[in-house]
């Protein structure tokens, strides 16, 4: 049942505010200014030996766990970083008995992941799994893990469930935080901004006439560059993919501080920039991205927390805490995907070539 929604992608998205509110409901502890994650498996001791953090998954779930290993290094102090689970098992990895590794999958079965999570545990590796279908093969596989709480996501791309993976990772980087160095003022300011979510995804919602222009305009273009810093660019990273996905546009994601390694050759009227611009510290540095684009005459559409005077459109998203940012600046770049796909008449729930969960090799 779709509710009045065109296609599963509108409707997903569209239930995010209230995913949001599921994945936080029960978990805030006020008291210390921390998290309870009921799964976890990890006691205070544990959580403190942890040397290192390593995030495994696949396409759109390994960017939210690019986004969180950002979250974890931030909030809890831990070396993290994030990888394919496919290319994480072809190579031979050393596994470290003080790395916390960490599955990511909506479905639960993907089997790039759960091959590594089998292969870890074989060598005594402690892996948590960050999951949405309960009692998937990850799920059960783990050693314990948080429950991302989407509801079913029926539409082939992922969009409801990439937005509650972030929020889970930044409960899991919070509880880590708050077991580690991380102050009682540091986990409050980020549990008001982890309660500011829900409202502000629906402040960007409303957005969606303006954008569906957008993305009419741009449709014509045969490839897009989407560029970010630091915690824009697993945004980025997303926004390129799902455009693909849905609208068969090439599009292609850069750090934004590698373009004039390379990519700034690509830049002419043509080719359009979709722009990743947080109000945080990086804001100067990506301004003067815009303009070298902009010098170029590169077509440029920022999404940022103000007007971008470089940028030919600018979507403003709302402010949170710096380190929460990336939870809502992908969302209108769904909407973007989803209306150019429609605009070029894309089977948007069923994209060719693709299938909802991977389980084989
Ligand atoms: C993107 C998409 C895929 C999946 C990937 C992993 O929209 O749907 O890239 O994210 O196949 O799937 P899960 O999360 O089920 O392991």
């Amino acid at each position: 049942d779709m509710g009045g929604h065109d296609t599963y992608m509108h409707k997903e998205i569209h239930e995010q505010a209230d995913a949001v509110d599921r994945v936080l409901r029960g978990r805030i502890d006020d008291r210390f200014s921390t998290v309870h994650l009921g799964g976890l498996n990890l006691d205070a001791r544990e959580a403190r030996q942890i040397r290192r953090v390593k995030i495994l998954g696949c396409g759109t779930s390994y960017h939210a766990g690019m986004i969180g290993a950002q979250m974890i290094e931030e909030l809890a102090r831990i070396p993290a970083d994030a990888e394919p689970a496919s290319e994480f098992r072809y190579r031979n990895a050393v596994v470290d008995p003080d790395t916390l590794y960490i599955a990511v999958s909506q479905s639960g079965e993907t089997y790039d992941v759960l091959a590594a999570v089998q292969e870890l545990k074989r060598k005594g590796a402690r892996v948590l799994g960050v999951v949405n279908v309960v009692g998937s093969a990850i799920a059960r596989e783990a050693d314990g893990g948080v429950y991302v709480h989407a509801g079913p996501e029926v539409c082939v791309v992922s969009t409801k469930c990439f937005t509650n993976t972030t929020v889970a990772f930044a409960l899991l980087a919070l509880h880590l935080g708050r077991t580690r160095d991380l102050s009682v003022r540091d986990g409050k300011r980020i549990i008001e901004g982890l309660r500011k979510l829900p409202e502000q995804i629906n402040e960007i919602l409303k957005q969606e006439e303006e954008i569906k222009e957008l993305a009419e305009a741009y449709a014509e273009a045969r490839s897009m560059l989407f560029i970010g810093r630091v915690r824009g660019y697993p945004v980025a990273r997303e926004a390129s993919l799902k455009l693909k996905e849905v609208s068969y546009i090439h599009a292609e994601a850069y750090p934004a501080s590698e373009l004039k390694h390379g990519p700034l050759a690509l830049i002419e009227p043509a080719l359009p920039t979709v722009a990743i611009v947080p109000d945080d510290d990086l804001l100067e540095k990506n301004r003067a991205a815009l303009e070298e684009i902009k010098a170029r005459s590169g077509k440029i559409l920022a999404v940022a927390h103000q007007h971008q005077e470089k940028a030919d459109q600018t979507v403003i998203v709302p402010k949170n805490e710096d380190e929460l940012d990336p939870i809502l600046m992908g969302i209108p770049l769904q909407l973007l995907a989803y209306h150019t796909a429609k605009a070029l008449g894309r089977d948007i729930d069923k994209p060719r070539n693709l299938a909802k969960s991977v389980t084989v090799e």
